[in-house]
């Protein structure tokens, strides 16, 4: 971890303080950035590369709004077959390049019925129906072998984030995000399932960085857009490129939203 760390920091002098993961879709906030040090996960010791369309890995540093920021363009997720430690690798090193927030971005299917497929939802909590935790194993003395999860998205930022939101007159809703393995969509009665289980929205990944920075005391902002609504709400199937047409198409609220939130955290 520290030789990517060394690696990334012989590459700019800039010192992030926010993370930014961007989810499907949802890349292209990384042109916004100012000043920017690309560095594409391959050359980063350590990093998997995503095999997932619409997931083209980069890292970017730079500024925007007079912060120093690190993004992600681009996460490996778990259904490609990458072990859950490799899936958390990179948040580790947003961790330990001194990030002390981090806004954990996604696509996920809307199973709020009061959804609509482009709406933008704040994640107040979330269910870990993946049933793998990424701290299993020997504790890592960077956190408590038991952290608490009761704020895992922090209360602080949230209400800081509605209230940047409405400023902007950027239209949200909240909502719980369950986190579900993929990489098949739910199935009709999954998504009813998750309903009845408390969930806004589901999603095939997050969750598990969320976990890793929370250990490391990292607060955490969460984003999901809503690209489609899930499974057997509407009489339609889903696919992939949906998702990617919503995401696109809501990206400049998106960006707006982002932005704002950079510029007031
Ligand atoms: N389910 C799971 N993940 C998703 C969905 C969905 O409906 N849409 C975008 N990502």
């Amino acid at each position: 971890m520290n030789q990517a760390i060394n690696f990334i920091q012989s590459k700019t002098t800039i010192k992030p303080e926010i993370g930014i993961i961007l989810g499907s879709g949802l890349g292209d906030f990384a042109e916004t950035i100012e000043n920017p040090t690309r560095i594409p996960y391959g050359d980063i010791p350590g990093f998997k590369e995503s095999t997932v369309q619409g997931h083209s890995g980069e890292l970017i540093i730079g500024t925007l709004k007079g912060k120093n920021i690190v993004a992600m363009k681009g996460r490996i997720h778990f259904y490609e077959g990458f072990d859950i430690q490799d899936v958390v690798y990179p948040v580790k090193i947003l961790c330990g390049l001194g990030i002390d927030k981090l806004i954990v971005t996604n696509a996920a299917g809307g199973v709020n019925r009061s959804f609509k497929p482009g709406t933008l939802m704040l994640i107040n909590d979330h269910i870990n129906f993946n049933g793998k935790n990424p701290l299993i194993g020997p504790n890592d003395p960077v956190g408590d072998r038991f952290p608490d999860m009761s704020y895992a998205y922090d209360r602080t930022l949230l209400d800081k984030v509605k209230n940047i939101a409405k400023d902007l007159n950027v239209a949200y809703e909240t909502g719980v995000y369950m986190y579900m393995t993929g990489p098949s969509y739910e199935t009709p009665a999954e998504v009813r399932m998750a309903g009845i289980l408390g969930a806004d929205a589901v999603g095939m990944s997050t969750v598990p960085e969320v976990i890793i920075a929370r250990h490391r005391g990292v607060k955490v902002i969460g984003i999901s857009c809503i690209t489609n609504m899930a499974a057997g709400i509407l009489d339609q199937p889903l696919d992939h490129e949906e998702v990617i047409r919503i995401s696109a198409e809501v990206s400049g609220e998106f960006k707006k939203l982002v932005t704002g939130i950079v510029e007031g955290i």
